[in-house]
Formats: structure tokens, C-alpha cells, sequence
């Protein structure tokens, strides 16, 4: 049971890792919140559910400009290899803990949080600052970056065969792609451009400023809008919320909005609020839209989760339980879009490709 969860934080961390990387908009300075410290949130550290102050939307589309599709097969970035050697890493991470669900992979490529947006700040121990209260330090990502071993792994192996053409940043936006094919069964595939470069700082205050599992539907709605995601774009990535554990401290206080019978189970779990319990009772370990059905059973774990049983959003959810293939069309979009936040590419700014990625070169 033991290496089971731990195999399960291993795979959970690698998507967290790629929703944290998804932050920030390029120009801008300040706090910026971090879907992928979103996600993970539940699972990670009280601090980060005390009230913060609330953001101006932004509204900015993410462009994704100077991204583009197989963009380490051509263009001054030859590295064919690249994407074949992450997909081997992120397979052979799942082979290696027998019996660790694929699931929690996924699950923390999604979770890890960012503060400067998707330029593998997260990743970074020694910035260009000398600081130590880096972002993989601060409260969400502590402790709780395992998945950041099998990116170390693949960024290595790439080192090898093509030295200083691949950045971090790509490696985490891949290996987010390919941990949720992995734990969806192969039935969700992301279309990931290539073409990020790697930041230069990291600050663990920068992970403050996220949504929590106390939020309300207006504050997720904000959360996102600031990042240039949709109200319907949340939703949909609320669906990570299929995988991955939630800590009890965190939902405790309303067992009696459950379903009954999912309160009772989840209160015989939670003698120690600082316990975990899977967020998603039905299947664990699949990405997969699950979660929705969840929502209209009653049997979600937070508040942010069953704020969407509201009239601006149940709408979508219905849509999502019910439908065939609708949410994981609609996911693997979302994701591409997340994929673009914060970059930063040729020509930017205080941005290279690193070395070795938990360092600046
Ligand atoms: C975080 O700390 C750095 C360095 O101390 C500072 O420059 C930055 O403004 C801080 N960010 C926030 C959101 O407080
Ligand atoms: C090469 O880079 C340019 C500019 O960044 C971009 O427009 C183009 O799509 C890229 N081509 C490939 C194959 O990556
Ligand atoms: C959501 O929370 C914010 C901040 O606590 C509050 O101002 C707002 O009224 C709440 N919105 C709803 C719909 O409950
Ligand atoms: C959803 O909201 C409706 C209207 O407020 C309520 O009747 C229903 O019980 C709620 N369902 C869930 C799953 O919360």
C-alpha cells in the first residue's frame, strides 16, 4: 500500500509539475496563480488556503507565439529524439513502480505550481538571484515534487544526445502530454508544441497566490480568466481532479454536503485530518471524466469541486459526464492552451536552456 501511494504521488507530480509550469503572462510582474499548483493544491499545505488578496483579471489569451509543433525536428533545434526519449522516461517511470497506479503520474505533472509561468521556474533550485526560497521550496511544492526525478531522468538522456537544444520547460510541457496518455489508457492525446525556453528565477512567494479547495466558483473563475482561460476551459481541467489524493483537513468541514454514504466512508479514512483519501472513489487511477458524474452525485472532496454544481457551469458538467468522448476532446485542448501560458521563447529576455534543470547555467 505504502509504494502503492507513493507511486501514485510519483505519476500525480509529473502532471502537477506541467499545470505548475503553466502560470504567468510573459511581461507582466506580480503574483500569478498556477493551475497547477491549483490542482495539487488539496493535497498540499494549509498555509495556502488562507485567504489572499484578490487578483485584477487580465483577460490575455494566451498566443503561444513562437511555439510550434514537432519544433525539435527542424529550425536550428534538431533534436528527433527528444519527445521519443521523455515518452520512454515517463513509460519506464510507470514499469518501475510495479503496482504505483499511472494515474498519480499524470496527476503530478499537473500539480507542481509556478509562479513565473511556463519556463520551468518550478524546476529550479539555484536561480540567477542565489535565492533559496525558490519556488520548489515554497509551501504547495515541497516535498511533494517527486514526479521531478523522471523529468531529471529524461533531461539527462536528452543531454546526451543532443547537448543545449532542449529546455526544461519543454521536457515538463511533454512529459505532462505524456503522462495523461498514460493514465487516460491512451485515450487522451495531447497536441504539444515545443519552443519554450527556461526562466531564470524562482521565488517560493510566488505560490501563494493560488485558488484553493475553498474557493468559489467566482474566485476559480478569476483564478483562470487572469491566465486567459475560460470559465468552460476550468471545468474542464477541474477533470484532473479524477486522479491524484486529497488531504483531509482540506474537506472536512463539509461532510454534510456528501452524498451520505461517501461522507461516512471518507470520515472512517480521516481519523488524522492531515490524512489523504483519492479524490475521485470510483477509479482512482484513470484520467478520466469520472469526476463530472462525481459532482452530480455528490461525491467530490472540496468546495471548489462542488461549486460547479452551480447554474453558470452544471450545464457543461452534465455535458462532460454524459458525452462519449466530449471532455477528453475538450481536456487535450485545454492543456494545449495551458501549455502556452507564461512562455517565454526565442529572443525573450533572460531566458536560455538549461543544463541541468534544477539549476540556472
Ligand atoms: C517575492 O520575493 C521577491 C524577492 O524577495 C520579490 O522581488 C517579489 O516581488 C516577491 N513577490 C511577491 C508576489 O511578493
Ligand atoms: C520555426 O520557428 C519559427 C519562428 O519561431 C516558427 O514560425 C516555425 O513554425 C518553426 N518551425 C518549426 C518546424 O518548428
Ligand atoms: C466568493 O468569495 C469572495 C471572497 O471571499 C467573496 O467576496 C464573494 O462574495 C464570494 N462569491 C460567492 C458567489 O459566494
Ligand atoms: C445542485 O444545485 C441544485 C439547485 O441548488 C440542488 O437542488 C442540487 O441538490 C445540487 N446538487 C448537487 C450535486 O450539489
Amino acid at each position: 500500500m505504502a509504494s502503492n501511494n507513493k507511486l501514485v504521488v510519483l505519476v500525480v507530480t509529473l502532471l502537477l509539475a506541467f499545470l505548475g509550469t503553466v502560470a504567468s503572462q510573459p511581461q507582466q510582474k506580480g503574483p500569478y496563480v498556477c493551475f497547477n499548483g491549483w490542482l495539487r493544491l488539496p493535497t498540499l499545505n494549509p498555509q495556502l488556503c488562507r485567504p489572499r488578496p484578490t487578483i485584477q483579471p487580465r483577460r490575455i489569451r494566451p498566443p503561444g507565439q513562437g511555439l510550434s509543433y514537432g519544433y525539435y525536428n527542424n529550425n536550428g533545434s534538431f533534436c528527433p529524439s527528444a519527445e521519443r526519449i521523455i515518452r520512454d522516461a515517463v513509460a519506464k517511470a510507470v514499469t518501475a513502480n510495479p503496482g504505483m497506479a499511472p494515474g498519480s503520474f499524470v496527476s503530478s505533472s499537473t500539480t507542481a505550481s509556478s509562479g513565473y509561468g511556463c519556463d520551468g521556474s518550478v524546476l529550479l533550485t539555484t536561480t540567477a538571484s542565489r535565492n533559496s526560497d525558490v519556488e520548489r521550496e515554497g509551501p504547495p511544492n515541497k516535498n511533494s515534487l517527486r514526479g521531478f526525478e523522471v523529468i531529471d531522468a529524461a533531461k539527462s538522456a536528452i543531454e546526451k544526445a543532443c547537448p543545449g537544444i532542449v529546455s526544461c520547460a519543454d521536457v515538463v510541457a511533454f512529459a505532462a502530454r505524456d503522462a495523461s496518455s498514460v493514465l487516460s489508457n491512451g485515450r487522451i492525446n495531447i497536441k504539444m508544441p515545443g519552443g519554450r525556453l527556461d526562466g531564470r528565477e524562482s521565488f517560493a512567494n510566488e505560490t501563494d497566490q493560488l485558488p484553493g479547495p475553498f474557493s468559489n466558483l467566482t474566485q476559480l473563475q478569476s483564478s483562470f480568466s487572469n491566465q486567459g482561460l475560460t470559465s468552460d476551459e476550468m471545468v474542464t481541467l477541474s477533470g484532473a481532479h479524477t486522479i491524484g489524493r486529497g488531504r483531509c483537513a482540506f474537506f472536512s468541514n463539509r461532510f454534510g454536503d456528501m452524498d451520505p454514504a461517501f461522507a461516512a466512508k471518507l470520515r472512517a479514512q480521516c481519523s488524522n485530518t492531515n490524512n489523504f483519501v483519492n479524490q475521485d472513489d470510483v477509479t482512482p487511477n484513470v484520467l478520466d471524466k469520472q469526476y463530472y458524474r462525481n459532482v452530480i452525485d455528490k461525491k467530490v472532496l472540496f468546495n471548489s469541486d462542488a461549486v460547479l454544481n452551480s447554474t453558470e457551469t452544471i450545464a457543461q458538467v452534465r455535458q462532460n459526464a454524459n458525452g462519449a468522448t466530449t471532455w477528453e476532446r475538450k481536456f487535450e485542448q485545454a492543456m494545449e492552451n495551458m501549455g502556452k501560458i507564461g512562455v517565454k521563447t526565442r529572443g525573450a529576455q533572460g531566458a536560455e536552456i538549461r543544463k541541468v534543470c534544477s539549476r540556472v547555467n
